[in-house]
Formats: structure tokens, sequence, C-alpha cells
């Protein structure tokens, strides 16, 4: 079940850090961390996300290096997921003596890492460590509580995020530090130029603000016909071109429930790279989404974004750059509310900070993982 892919010359073995992911947003915003850690970085692929669009073609247009081991476990069920990826990672943390494991976020991959890594005794960093959307009926929500309460070190993106965690008893200065979210430096770097967009653009047959970019994948919307139905309906009354990038689960869901003629009625596409994501992103007239990654990345590029949710664990930008609409009726208007009105909305977001920080995350996770080492 272990691949091993690309071993590279390395520092000693008790130096290196496994970073482990798996899926596209972790992909994001672990680019930096690993860029950091160098040759003391080993980039483990779970194999959660497979299709070239979410894993190796993804990685490698946002110049994640290619992983030294890889796993297979996508497509799985969730157990089986956890399973396999927690059995793999524990055997290759084995044979190897890693001084450190990196995990990023809320997947079944992070929930993995952070087992295998309690497993092997392994001192355990959480990337984004944290969020809560205080909603049960989420995987994520569990798998980053429970990588919370096994992480030696949580790197906190907010004060809002540190203070969940003190709710919870993870405290201390060794514990728990606020960092920023790293994915601000990954739109700071990959972000297309002003040319460059004006091509993405002409790609998709849309002009600058004059288009919305939507994106969806939660069980939530997709796994229940009737809902996904009722989302691509208000997203096909729009007024304006709707262009929606289509997950592969949310193509597998509106396959199976027989929705394509929906489909027809937007500018779907297959899921884009990074660079050309961030450029649509950045001249949308708004962005409609339950992505997690693309609320924090609103604040960044200054579009507005509904999210088509019923709870949200990013509450930073709620009010300001983003919107909460629970999923089914009321998309349509809630986008009709902020498109009578774009321009001065643009103009009120240019102005705001992200609360996210100012693109230095991931040095300043670094910096504590190599706190946390001498401290050993
Ligand atoms: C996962 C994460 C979610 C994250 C999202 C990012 C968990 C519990 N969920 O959701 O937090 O927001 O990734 O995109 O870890 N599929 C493919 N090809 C792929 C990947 C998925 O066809 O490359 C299809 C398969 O039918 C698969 C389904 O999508 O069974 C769901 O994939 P999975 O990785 O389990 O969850 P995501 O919905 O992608
Ligand atoms: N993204 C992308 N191409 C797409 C759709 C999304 O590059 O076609 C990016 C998006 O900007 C975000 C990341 O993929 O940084 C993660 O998105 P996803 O919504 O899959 O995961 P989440 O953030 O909800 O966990």
């Amino acid at each position: 079940m272990v691949g091993h892919e690309h071993p590279r010359e390395s520092p000693a073995g008790s130096e290196r850090i496994a970073v482990v992911y798996g899926t596209r947003p972790e992909a994001v915003k672990l680019r930096g961390v690993v860029a950091l850690l160098g040759d003391r970085a080993c980039p483990i692929h779970t194999g959660q996300h497979y299709d070239p669009e979410m894993a190796a073609a993804f990685e490698s247009g946002i110049g994640f290096p290619p992983p030294e081991h890889r796993l297979a476990i996508g497509g799985g069920s969730r157990g089986r997921q956890i399973a396999d990826a927690t059995v793999g990672l524990e055997s290759l943390f084995a044979a190897e003596p890693f001084a450190a494991v990196v995990v990023q976020g809320d997947t079944n991959t992070a929930l993995s890492g952070a087992l295998a890594a309690n497993a092997g005794r392994l001192p355990l960093v959480h990337v984004e460590a944290g969020l809560r959307s205080y909603d049960r009926e989420m995987p994520e929500e569990h798998n980053r509580t429970v990588v919370d309460h096994l992480a030696d070190l949580c790197c906190a993106p907010t004060t809002t995020s540190e203070a969940n965690l003190a709710h919870e008893g993870i405290v201390g200065a060794a514990r728990v530090t606020v960092t920023g979210n790293t994915v601000v430096e990954a739109v700071l770097a990959l972000r297309p130029d002003a040319a460059a967009t004006n091509t993405i653009l002409a790609g998709h047959g849309v002009e600058h603000d004059r288009y919305v970019l939507a994106t969806f994948h939660r069980p939530e919307n997709v796994d229940d016909p009737d809902v996904l139905s009722t989302i691509l309906t208000e997203l096909a009354a729009l007024p304006i071109p709707v262009i929606l990038p289509l997950h592969p689960r949310t193509a597998v869901r509106a396959a199976e429930a027989g929705l394509e003629p929906l489909l027809d009625k937007l500018l779907v596409t297959p899921p884009v790279g990074y660079r050309e994501f961030l450029g649509l992103m950045g001249a949308a007239a708004l962005l409609v989404s339950d992505s997690g990654g693309v609320q924090e990345e609103s604040s960044v590029v200054k579009r507005p974004v509904i999210v088509v949710r019923r709870s949200t664990e990013r509450p930073e930008v709620l009010g300001t750059f983003s919107r909460l609409v629970p999923s089914g009726p009321g998309v349509a208007d809630a986008a009709r509310e902020w498109l009578d009105d774009i321009a001065a909305v643009h103009e009120r977001l240019a102005n705001l900070p992200s609360p996210y920080g100012d693109g230095h995350a991931s040095a300043l996770t670094v910096a504590a993982t190599d706190r946390l080492l001498a401290s050993r």
C-alpha cells in the first residue's frame, strides 16, 4: 500500500519532519511550510485526493514538491480512509526516525496523521488549529477537535481560534501560538497579475466584475439531490454568468441525480489550477461557495462571498467579506442584493485588512516548530 516515490538526499533522519497531506487545500496551505523546511521536510501524500486536477497536477502547479511517500486511501468511506491512512503512516513513522509530524486543517488525512504521530510518540504540529463551527454534523468538526487535543503545538490562525482552544483547556505559550493563516502567503505568491488575469477571463469567456464564481462540495449541499438541485437552480437564476469549477464529489452526485440539464445553464468546468482560480476569484463580481479556503481567500482578494452553509468555522470574516446563507432557496436573493450595488461593495472591501494575517504564518509555524523541538 505504501509507495516510495521520490527519496531524496536529506539531513540525518532525526532532523526530518513528516508533512502529511492528501487534499487540495492541504497542499495550498502547507506549501509555504514545506518550502521553508527545505530538505528537512518529508512530504507524505495519503492519496485522499487522487484525480490529477485535485492532486499531482494541482500540486506541481503551485510548486509543491513531489511526495517522498504516497498512500492510496482515496475514494473510500470515512472509516476506511482514516484506518488505511493511520496504518500506512504508522508504518512509515516506524521505518524512519522523524523528529516531528505536521498536519493541516480538518480532513480525514489530518486526523490520520495525528493518530499515527500519537501512536509513534512523535511530536505533532497542527497548522490551522482551533477552528470550530460547533456543528456536530460535520466530520471536519470532529477531525479538527481530535487533532487539536492530540497536538503538541497548535498554530492558531487568529485570536478567535486561540480562544476556542483555551475554552477546551488547550493553553500555554509552548502549546499554542497565533500565526495567521498560511493561505495568505499562498494567495500573495501565486495570484496572477493583470495581464495573466485577462487571459484567464478570456479563456472562460467572461468580463471583469461581470460574473459569479461558485464552488460546492460539502455533503450538506451535494449529497441530497433536492438540495443540490435547488442550489443549481438558484445559481442559474442569477443575472450574470456563473462559473462553476466542479469538485469531483459534486460531479459524481450531480450525475447520480440526473442534474445535467441544470448544469448546462452554468459555465461548468473541471476543477481549475490554483493560479487560474485565484485569477477568477480576484476579478469576479462575487463568490458563492461552501469552501473553507475560499472564505479566507475572499479577504485577501477583496471579493465578497456568500457562504452556502448552515454554520461556519471562519467567523472572522462574517459580516464583512462573507455572509452565511443556509443551503437552499435564498442564495439568488442574497446574491442580487450584493450585485445591485457591487462597485460600492468592492470599494468597501478594498480597504479592509484580512483578519488572517499578512503572509508570515508559514515562517511563524516553522519557528514555533523549531522551538518545540529544541525544548525536547
Ligand atoms: C475532503 C475533506 C473536506 C475538504 C475537501 C477539499 C474530509 C472529511 N473531507 O472532502 O474537508 O474540504 O476534501 O476539497 O476529509 N473524488 C474523486 N476524485 C478525487 C477526490 C474525490 O472522484 O480526487 C470523489 C470520490 O467519489 C470520493 C468523493 O469525491 O468518494 C469524496 O472525496 P473525499 O476525499 O472523501 O472528500 P471530499 O468531499 O473531497
Ligand atoms: N480551488 C482551486 N481550484 C478550484 C476550486 C478551488 O484551486 O477549481 C482552491 C481554493 O481556492 C482553495 C482550495 O482549492 O484554496 C481548497 O478548496 P476546497 O473548497 O476544495 O477545500 P476547503 O477549503 O473547503 O477545505
